[in-house]
């Protein structure tokens, strides 16, 4: 794969929901924005004669060779990002995939299994607050109907989203049929930190996921107002946020894991006057589960600890959460040996980790200067991403014998 290939069929994704103002990207899913990302996937799949399905939860498929057919080889990754997030996280391995098909019918290989190239839905759980939302109803991972209830931050109902574009909500939730003609799953992916380009490697093979969760804190104190209300009359909810956040970090690098508070919400949200409410969602990841929990803990207890001092309440929901997950299928093994490729841990969560409970899965990943993820500043040279598509139809190639 030449990389002025590479980036033609890159370049014709990039314009859509490129926000002007960081060079960023805005693609929340089922909004205008995601519907432009599927008609380009449906018709660069279409172009090279693959049969496009869209299953019930809304995850797109694209197969060469017959889908009722031997147990398949799929390969892919998500178009949805974070807000203002940047180019490569989850399209990276939809273009590989359709890429990779090129690949191997210049190569003359005729699959004996058929072959499919998936874009999983709301794999950020940017817009609903679940990430992996796709992959997870597919598997039976996530409660269908509590999926239907989740509001966006408009209040627009998971439910009401898919009506509007023509999915049926009676028919979310799990696929076993379609998991069981799974026969390997392997997602190619930028990498979200600098491992590979520390080690001078442009390609990586994903040995395991760190546990994850996503917690809601609501605190609840009393509005009043900021120039007449004395310090010690007060009940600030931002107060017992504010330690909370301060807990958080201090825990993480006590236990070596990673909190994160990246979205908070304060009403009446006035400069003048002291908050009433405050939310804040705390992203926690640790190598382990039991760590995870323990920090969770630690958080939890602060925030009531501080609570008291502010005559405040604090109500912690669990939002999500996802467990370790070890790539260590036959897969991921041969990826290690045929790629020669170093194998590292990541903390950032994928669909591949939520298939590996129920297929045997794999990941690549593609190396990143920046190291940066979630931001416009993500990276990766064309170069090293054609690299990865032949890397991705080499293993293809060896899956679908
Ligand atoms: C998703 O990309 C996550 O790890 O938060
Ligand atoms: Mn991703
Ligand atoms: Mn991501
Ligand atoms: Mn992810």
């Amino acid at each position: 794969m030449s990389t002025e290939r590479f980036a033609a069929l890159w370049e014709s994704l990039s314009p859509i929901g490129k926000v002007g103002d960081d060079g960023g990207y805005i693609r929340q899913s089922w909004t205008d924005t995601d519907l432009a990302c599927r008609e380009w996937f449906v018709e660069e799949a279409l172009d090279r004669d693959l049969e496009v399905e869209i299953d019930r939860n809304g995850n797109l498929w694209a197969w060469w060779g017959e889908p009722e057919g031997d147990r398949a080889v799929v390969t892919g990754s998500h178009l949805d990002s974070v807000p203002h997030g940047g180019a490569y996280d989850g399209p990276l391995g939809v273009v590989s995939g359709l890429l990779a098909v090129d690949v191997l019918r210049e190569r003359g290989v005729t699959p004996a299994r058929p072959l499919a190239v998936v874009a999983f839905t709301e794999e950020e759980g940017a817009r609903f607050g679940v990430p992996c939302l796709g992959s997870r109803l597919l598997t039976g991972a996530f409660d269908p109907a509590k999926a239907l209830q989740l509001r966006d931050r408009e209040g627009v109902r998971l439910g009401e989203a898919i009506s509007r574009v023509g999915l049926d909500p009676e028919r979310l939730g799990p696929d076993p049929e379609r998991l069981a003609r799974i026969a390997a799953f392997v997602e190619l992916h930028v990498e979200q930190g600098r491992a590979l380009d520390h080690i001078d490697a442009p390609i990586g093979v994903a040995s395991a996921i760190w546990p994850h969760g996503r917690y809601r804190f609501d605190f609840t104190g009393e509005g009043n107002h900021a120039g007449t209300t004395r310090m010690s009359d007060r009940h600030d909810p931002m107060l017992t946020l504010a330690h909370t956040v301060l807990a958080a970090e201090e825990a993480a690098r006590l236990h070596g894991a990673h909190a994160t508070v990246g979205r908070v919400d304060v009403a009446p949200n006035a400069t003048n006057a002291i908050a009433a409410r405050a939310s804040a969602w705390l992203d926690a990841r640790a190598a382990d589960e039991d760590t995870l929990r323990r920090l969770v803990e630690v958080v939890h207890q602060r925030a009531e600890e501080r609570a008291l001092t502010d005559g405040t309440l604090v109500k912690m929901t669990a939002e999500s959460s996802t467990s370790e997950v070890a790539f260590a299928g036959e897969v991921s093994r041969l990826a290690a040996l045929e790629l020669n490729a170093p194998v590292l841990p990541t903390g950032a969560g994928h669909d591949a980790g939520v298939l590996a409970g129920h297929v045997d899965a794999a990941m690549l990943f593609v190396r990143n200067p920046t190291g940066i993820s979630h931001a416009p500043q993500e990276s990766a040279s064309d170069a090293d991403c054609a690299m990865g598509v032949e890397k991705l139809a080499d293993l293809l190639a060896r899956l679908c014998q």
